[in-house]
């Protein structure tokens, strides 16, 4: 399995240290547009590799997409981080022309590769990936519910006060600061629904702060977050190598699934060697459907700014 990360900052370098921990992977190419950074990050995370016991090679490349060629999976983090202050949406400008760039030629060198987005405003770049490329939908998968149901569970068991391994819950809707749409009415405390356990007040609470997890760590950290969101990563290429069918909430295309066409947009899915094995669709309630679809305008006006 041969992994290219496109963006050695701290999201792209996280990932490429997790997949390498992992073991799963014999390559993991890191690629950076900044002369000598990634083959800096490479050589240093290598160097890890005695103490950390893994014996992927990471390799780093200044912007010569040869060294990707034949990656299975490739996982696209360049672009520009937001601010304090700023939302996903005001990246689009710069960063869909970074992405329309990196995904061409990593198809020009790996033409069955599955593509994973993490670039914001994720949900509409996931979108611009269709629209810019034939590759086919179940290769293209937008990250950002794995990394919200992270944030979901790790406030749930706050709010529990119990580990967050007996917590599980998902989120699903727009990777966004206000289209996040945590399933609170299907969390589980070790499969007790968690609303035996929180009051509505304390749900509501678990779910807001869920939505604005990543601006909240933009606020403390003068950047965006990267270690949650490079676990996040690694964990779909781990499905995608491992064929594990494992379900996530992907940002995917969907063509009529919960009733919504021609965006791409959270939902479960069950990813393997294919990329999206499946979309699961499940009964959502009649608040989660508002909240589903509101949001899901909302990601249709900012895919409206694209120049396609
Ligand atoms: C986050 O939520 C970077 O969008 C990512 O942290």
């Amino acid at each position: 399995m041969k992994v290219t990360v496109v963006g050695a900052g701290a999201v792209g370098a996280s990932c490429a240290e997790y997949i390498a921990m992992k073991d799963f992977a014999a390559e993991v190419c890191l690629l950076d547009i900044k002369e000598g950074f990634a083959e800096g990050k490479a050589m240093d995370l290598m160097q890890t590799a005695s103490l950390n016991g893994f014996d992927t090679q990471i390799v780093g490349s200044t912007n010569d997409y040869s060294k990707t060629a034949n990656s299975d999976v490739a996982v696209i983090t360049s672009g520009i981080p937001r601010k304090p202050g700023m939302t996903r949406e005001e990246l689009i400008g710069t960063n869909a022309n970074i992405v329309k760039t990196v995904v061409e030629q990593l198809v020009a060198h790996s033409p069955n590769v599955i593509i994973i987005v993490v670039s914001n405003p994720m949900d509409t770049m996931t979108y611009l990936v269709h629209k810019a490329t034939d590759i086919p939908k179940h290769r293209i998968i937008g990250m950002g519910g794995a990394l919200d149901s992270a944030r979901f569970k790790y406030r749930l068991a706050e709010a529990l006060e119990c580990p967050i391994s007996d917590v599980d819950g998902m989120v699903i809707g727009a990777h966004s600061d206000t289209g996040m749409v945590p399933l609170t009415r299907l969390a589980s405390r070790n499969g007790v629904p968690v609303t035996q356990f929180l009051s509505e007040d304390q749900l509501a609470s678990v779910e807001q702060e869920t939505r604005v997890g990543g601006a909240t760590l933009t606020k403390l950290l003068g950047t965006s977050a990267w270690y949650a969101p490079g676990a996040a990563v690694s964990g779909l290429v781990q499905a995608i190598a491992c064929d594990q069918k494992k379900m996530f909430p992907c940002s995917l295309y969907l063509e009529g699934e919960y009733g919504l066409n021609d965006i791409c947009f959270g939902v479960p899915a069950l990813i393997g060697r294919n990329g999206v094995e499946e979309i699961v669709e499940i009964e959502l309630s009649d608040d989660e459907k508002a909240k589903f679809n509101a949001a899901a305008d909302k990601v249709r006006d900012t895919n409206g700014a694209l120049s396609l």
